[in-house]
């Protein structure tokens, strides 16, 4: 993996994802056990500003009820729009089109963050983290996850010769253009690097197989998979691990308002004007249209 300021970027504009991979994809045994990972990681005491990098069409943002303000961000505006068609427009929803490796919010902002089927699309995971760190506050929760290399079938088809990467190695694979798998102790350790403290560790789609899919109901394989994810703490041999962690230092309380700063100079705070924010100090203006902050490009 190379290292630039600018790392490419899986575009979604225009994609059916939600549609197809959800919806008419037969995930709803996914679907539910990240619901119970997510309830099972997030502070029982609520929060009053998260921010979810790569929210997508807002699949997992109700499941965020005990956080008062929610910042959806995501690189594609055709993503945020089905979000806003599913969640509404209101106070408690912040709509951003933006890149995740150069986030237009002002240092320490949040409480809390989510990046969920969002870091397997990343070539700099470090970089992108290091930026997740600088917009959180000390003490803030950062609930991650990621496609684990090492999970059971990849194993089976490396030690049948069916496959020729080698799961238990740390660098990533990227099985796809900008889809990538990683090795558990690799993300800890970027996770560290940034500035977080790991807490817990959840394993998660420990059946996700054809055939059991299609035994099973889901709830059942959701019941079966919420009882078998608190072993990720010991190991993590599933597709997917959900990991949650802390930014260092003693907390500090949010305000619970949102900060732009600008990506192309990084000055804050921007000022608001009818249809744009304009940075005062490069003179850049980012469009807000139709209840999106847009700071993809400036106007
Ligand atoms: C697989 S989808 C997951 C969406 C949602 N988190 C979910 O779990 O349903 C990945 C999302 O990440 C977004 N994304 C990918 N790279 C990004 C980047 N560099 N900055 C912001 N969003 C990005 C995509 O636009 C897409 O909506």
């Amino acid at each position: 993996m190379s290292t630039t300021d600018r790392p490419p970027v899986c575009d979604y504009e225009g994609s059916d994802y939600q549609q197809r991979f959800w919806e008419q994809g037969g995930r709803a045994y996914e679907d539910g056990a990240e619901a119970v990972a997510l309830r099972r990681l997030l502070p029982r005491e609520g929060g009053k500003l998260l921010l979810e990098i790569g929210a997508g069409a807002g699949r997992n943002t109700p499941r965020y009820h005990g956080y008062r303000r929610v910042v959806l961000l995501d690189y594609s505006r055709t993503q945020l729009r089905q979000a806003q068609q599913r969640l509404g427009r209101s106070d408690r929803y912040v709509y951003v089109a933006a890149d995740a490796y150069h986030m237009p919010f002002a240092d320490g902002l949040f409480d809390g963050a989510t990046m969920i089927r969002v870091l397997h699309h990343m070539a700099e995971p470090l970089k992108v983290l290091q930026e997740t760190r600088r917009v959180l506050l000390p003490g803030a929760i950062f609930i991650l996850e990621f496609a684990n290399k090492r999970n059971l079938k990849a194993i089976l088809r490396w030690l049948l010769r069916r496959q020729d990467w080698n799961p238990f190695t740390p660098e990533p694979v990227e099985f796809a253009a900008l889809n990538f798998d990683f090795h558990p102790r690799q993300v800890l350790a970027w996770l560290n690097e940034a500035g977080f403290a790991v807490e817990d560790i959840r394993t998660v789609s420990h059946f996700r197989m054809g055939l059991l899919k299609r035994a099973i109901p889901a709830k059942v394989l959701v019941a079966m998979d919420a009882l078998a994810q608190p072993t990720g703490k010991w190991w993590q041999l599933t597709p997917s691990v959900f990991v949650r962690s802390r930014v260092r230092g003693a907390a500090v309380a949010s305000a619970g308002e949102v900060v732009f700063r600008c990506p192309a100079c990084g000055h804050s705070p921007l000022e608001p004007a009818d249809d744009h924010l304009a940075c005062p100090a490069c003179g850049a203006r980012w469009a807000v249209r139709d209840g999106i902050y847009d700071f993809k490009e400036p106007l």
